[in-house]
């Protein structure tokens, strides 16, 4: 794409925190703050990180060897230490943890005390099983308090986890388990979805199927008629529960020893396993919780996200745990049984902080405001938003009917690499509908051209982020020219890979991807990913995809398939093909769309350009084509 396009935008509404809000908020003066946090990067982090606790203290903040960052040297803690006995300790024993609620409305509250207890079962039953501290362990669970557990598990005997979002299929678990060598998979026997039983045993069943170094597969018997004393392979984490100590020391992790992979799509190639360390990922979740959405002891705080993504890991499960906060936490769908189904429960537990993706908000704009209007919302104080931009229409919408317009909307740009957010507008300054807002605090970013010069206000450019900050991804699993590409394809930068504009005022607004990454209702999805599953079908020769706007989904996928020589195009053969990408990917990746063609537009080195299709396919104008073979 290209950049330096003038955006020139229409004078534009702000909207001020109500008072009351700002009263007792923590932070009121964001600029003041701002500056000193510049002015002193590792200071600012310091004063942060000595918020939580370490078994032993940094010997220096930051130590940056462009493009490698080590935070908090040599200091050492444990994640779970901060996110359960901390709090354990410190008075909140019986405080909720989690309120989960599945789809049919039955309910599980853990408390704090409770939660350690299970952690540690759960960790020490790992260790029975023979994970050590920096071996991998794959977990592929519904949103529930046992997954959360799981993760927390392994965080506290210092083993990786990899969550893998359970509503991917068979082909894109095994990529990531093979990618990890994971040594144990967790999972559960089923998850729900709009009052069908997905069965995920099964699919892990085939996903490791060949994979030697799997050792065990630990199962979550929902209903304990699954697994019935069955040993081998499969162990039962309802038996590991019973059968383990409720007390577990938690192992003495450096601050830069590993705490999770999380893969996700790039442009090119497999997925990639963004990897995040102990000490700093603690930090920035910590701070960004409690500050963004202004956590405060008796709030209710519900994040909608999986914890598949790492929305889920940052701000349903470490955030908030740093925070001491008590969080709803939902399995299934967000309209079934009904439409009514999150707003029920803002009412039933009182939620004060709201977290959701804007494609979420225009499904309930669709249904409209009769859905949320049944419910007494009143107890709403702060809106997230995150994931992709938000129009100005589902923010509006988002404001009044469900915000009733006393509650202030903070969106969050960030990304799985961040780790946390990095562009908001907190709530102590007015927001924009439509902008992110400012630079979070320590995080400096700019606008820049292809070459990295600075560009002036309300012009298009390359979003990047100038100076480390301590949850930033560490590398990629495996492939660690593939971590310093964020940093060396402009000198000098993180290349977040969106593109963006910034105004007068220094409010940030994202445009999207500047690259071949769809953005498909907030989940990231990789073109190439798409295509290879596609070409996967016996009946295909190749295949080019595209993301199109979407009215909900902000990006749907189209694809154009050009077939073997002697098949006959047909619409059951497409139907087919998006069945097998549903069944190598999953249905967040299927194409809403998909056209035969005979050719694809490409370089003369061979290179599919997807943007002259695009282009063509919008009837936008395709811009520079000299590099097209013919
Ligand atoms: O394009 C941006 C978009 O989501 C990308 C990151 O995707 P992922 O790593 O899956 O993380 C999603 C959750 C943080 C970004 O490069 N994005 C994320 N948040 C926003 C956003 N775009 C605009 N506004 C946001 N608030």
């Amino acid at each position: 794409m290209e950049v330096k396009e003038e955006v020139h935008l229409k004078v534009e509404e702000k909207y001020q925190p109500p008072a009351q809000l700002v009263e007792r908020v923590w932070i009121k003066d964001y600029e003041s703050l701002y500056q000193e946090s510049i002015k002193d990067r590792e200071g600012f982090w310091a004063k942060v990180a000595e918020e939580l606790h370490w078994f032993k203290k940094w010997d220096k903040v930051l130590e940056w060897n462009y493009p490698n960052a080590k935070w908090f040297v040599n200091a050492k803690t444990n994640i779970t230490y901060n996110c359960l006995d901390r709090h354990v300790k410190n008075g909140r024993r019986n405080k909720v943890a989690y309120i989960f609620v599945d789809e049919d409305d039955r309910e599980k509250k853990i408390t704090y005390g409770e939660l350690l207890e299970l952690v540690n079962r759960i960790a020490n039953g790992l260790k029975s099983l023979g994970v050590k501290k920096g071996d991998r362990v794959s977990i592929y669970m519904p949103n529930t308090i046992e997954a959360i557990a799981c993760m927390l598990a392994c965080a506290r005997i210092g083993a990786i986890h990899s969550v893998v979002f359970a509503g991917f299929s068979e082909g894109a678990l095994r990529l990531r388990i093979e990618d990890a060598k994971a040594k144990v998979v967790m999972t559960a026997t089923y998850t729900k979805r709009r009052g069908k039983k997905i069965d995920l045993l099964a699919t892990v069943q085939n996903a490791i199927d060949g994979l030697g170094f799997v050792e065990k597969v630990v199962v979550w018997d929902r209903d304990g008629d699954v697994l019935n004393g069955s040993g081998g392979l499969f162990v039962s984490l309802n038996e590991l529960i019973k059968n383990s100590s409720p007390e577990c020391e938690p192992a003495q992790m450096d601050a830069e020893d590993p705490l999770f992979i999380l893969y996700t799509s790039g442009t090119t190639g497999k997925p990639k396993g963004v990897l995040h360390t102990t000490g700093g990922y603690m930090v920035g979740t910590y701070f960004t919780t409690k500050i963004n959405f202004d956590l405060h002891e008796e709030d209710v705080y519900w994040c909608t996200a999986d914890i598949g993504w790492i929305t889920g890991h940052s701000y349903i499960v470490y955030g908030p745990l740093a925070c001491g906060a008590t969080s709803v936490i939902t399995e299934g769908a967000p309209d079934y049984p009904n439409p009514g189904r999150w707003w029920s429960y803002v009412e039933r537990y009182r939620v004060n902080v709201f977290y959701t993706a804007p494609t979420a908000v225009r499904m309930f704009m669709r249904f409209g405001e009769q859905w949320p209007a049944m419910y007494d919302l009143s107890s709403l104080r702060i809106l997230g938003s995150v994931g992709e931009p938000i129009n100005p229409e589902a923010w509006q919408w988002y404001y009044k009917h469900i915000g009733r317009e006393k509650c202030v909307i903070v969106d969050t740009w960030w990304q799985t690499e961040t780790g946390m957010h990095m562009i908001t507008t907190i709530p102590s300054y007015p927001s924009k509908p439509g902008k992110a807002g400012k630079p979070y605090f320590g995080v400096e970013v700019a606008v820049v051209d292809n070459k990295g010069k600075e560009l002036p206000p309300n012009t298009v450019g390359n979003l990047v982020i100038k100076t480390p900050w301590p949850s930033m991804l560490r590398t990629c699993w495996g492939e660690p020219e593939r971590y310093e590409k964020y940093w060396n394809t402009i000198p000098g930068y993180y290349l977040s890979g969106d593109l963006a504009t910034y105004d007068e005022e220094g409010y940030v607004m994202i445009l999207g991807r500047a690259d071949d990454v769809l953005n498909v209702a907030g989940h990231r999805i990789g073109t190439m990913e798409v295509e290879s599953a596609i070409v996967d079908h016996p009946a295909v020769a190749e295949s080019a995809v595209i993301g199109k706007p979407h009215d909900i989904k902000g990006e749907s996928i189209k694809a154009f398939v050009i077939l073997k020589k002697g098949v006959e195009p047909s619409d059951h053969l497409k139907e087919e093909i998006k069945q097998h990408v549903r069944h190598i990917l999953g249905a967040i990746a299927v194409p809403d769309e998909i056209e035969f063609v005979e050719k694809l537009p490409k370089t003369r080195s061979g290179k599919i350009m997807r943007r002259v299709l695009k282009a063509q396919e919008l009837g936008l104008p395709v811009g520079d084509v000299s590099t097209l073979e013919d």
